[in-house]
């Protein structure tokens, strides 16, 4: 949790709260390198000036920016965003994320130490229970807490005025957030995987914070093979310094990046050991598909969640996979990723026509496994 650098009495810290990051032993690494302003934010460019726009008019109010809520896979900067809008706001900022509210009463917490115009971040949202969803929607439209206090015949409905504040919750799976609470959000923003010209811009300035060497084909070459998400590239980044560090290199070019890349098994389109062994399994033991990510999951040793949130959405823009009704399926352009002959069975042809989810079609929509 943090707080944007304003005078005001610090109110006491509710239990349990969580700055969400699921990054290990490199989240110092990856904070250092965190931008704090929008100016300072590279790509989105739509979520960028739809932000600006909504914060400038907000601020030039004076009022609380409407709730927002950001959707997109793992990594593309979501908690960034969430910081920076209390920032640009000038507010406190408090975090917690979905699954560590567990009581109605955890909430009440948590709203009731909220300054005026505040911004309160919810990570996960879509993992919110239904009883503090039901406790969040009066909050957000009329900025009132409805609780109940007491049990059974001395139980009492208590109604508490809040002040106003800005929610913005994140997630990965837009598709998992029920109706009515994506319809009380005013600014839904969806976040994209980065072009990687933006993520050469992001790796160069990562660079330049760590204090090292790279050339702008040497930062090319990282962002490439980055799966279009910063953490990635930053991740990289590090490791690839790492590597030049040790090898005495002084100046990092595309050459080297190239080297240290394929000694970490990214390859040249960015895709990694994880997912050859994601791919190669649908090839080799289930026919190409169309096989149920449950399945998928017992076979890698991986949770469902894992394959879902981070290592199908990328293989799904990069044309690899298709989600179908019945279950996973390898397409064309994946069997030529891992050198194999395109198999061209009848089945497999109406699969692919008849049932398949088209390209583009909302990728984190609740599952379509069967
Ligand atoms: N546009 C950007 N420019 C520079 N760095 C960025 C940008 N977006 C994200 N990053 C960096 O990428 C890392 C991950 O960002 P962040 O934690 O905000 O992602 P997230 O969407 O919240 O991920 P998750 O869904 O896992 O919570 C951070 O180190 C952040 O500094
Ligand atoms: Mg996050």
């Amino acid at each position: 949790m943090s707080r944007a650098p304003k005078a005001k009495p610090e109110a006491p810290k509710p239990e349990r709260m969580v700055d969400q990051d699921r990054i290990g032993g490199d989240a110092s690494a990856e904070n250092s390198i965190r931008p704090l302003s929008l100016a300072e934010f590279t790509g989105q460019r739509q979520v960028r000036e739809n932000l600006a726009l909504f914060i400038q008019a907000a601020r030039s109010r004076g009022e609380a920016l409407d709730h927002v809520l950001l959707f997109g896979p793992p990594g593309l900067g979501k908690t960034t965003l969430a910081q920076i809008v209390a920032k640009e706001m000038n507010v406190g900022f408090r975090a917690t994320s979905g699954p560590v509210i567990a009581r109605a009463g955890d909430l009440a917490a948590l709203l009731t130490n909220l300054q005026p115009l505040d911004v309160l971040f919810i990570d996960e949202i879509h993992r919110l229970s239904p009883a503090v969803e039901e406790i969040l929607y009066p909050a957000m439209e009329d900025f009132q807490l409805d609780l109940i206090i007491g049990e059974g015949p001395a139980a009492r409905s208590v109604r508490i005025d809040l002040p106003p504040f800005t929610l913005v919750g994140a997630t990965t799976r837009s598709g998992l957030i029920t109706r009515p609470l994506r319809e009380r959000f005013g600014i839904p923003l969806r976040m994209q995987f980065y072009e990687p010209e933006e993520l050469q811009l992001i790796v160069s300035r990562g660079a330049r914070i760590l204090g090292m060497e790279l050339t702008d084909e040497g930062a090319l070459e990282i962002a490439r093979r980055s799966r279009g998400t910063p953490r990635v590239a930053g991740r990289l980044l590090r490791r690839v310094r790492d590597i030049s560090a040790v090898t005495g290199l002084l100046v990092t070019d595309a050459e080297a990046a190239d080297r240290a890349l394929t000694r970490l098994e990214v390859d040249r389109l960015g895709f990694d050991a994880m997912d050859r062994r994601y791919l190669s399994c649908i090839a080799d033991h289930y026919g190409g598909g169309p096989v149920g990510v449950e399945t998928l999951g017992a076979a890698l040793g991986e949770q469902r969640d894992v394959l879902e949130e981070t290592i199908e959405p990328y293989l799904i823009q990069q044309g690899l996979l298709q989600r179908t009704p019945r279950g996973r399926m390898l397409t064309d352009t994946g069997y030529r990723y891992l050198g194999l002959p395109v198999p061209a069975t009848p089945a497999r042809q109406l699969d692919l026509l008849g049932n398949a989810v088209p390209l583009g079609a909302d990728l984190f929509a609740g599952d379509v496994d069967a």
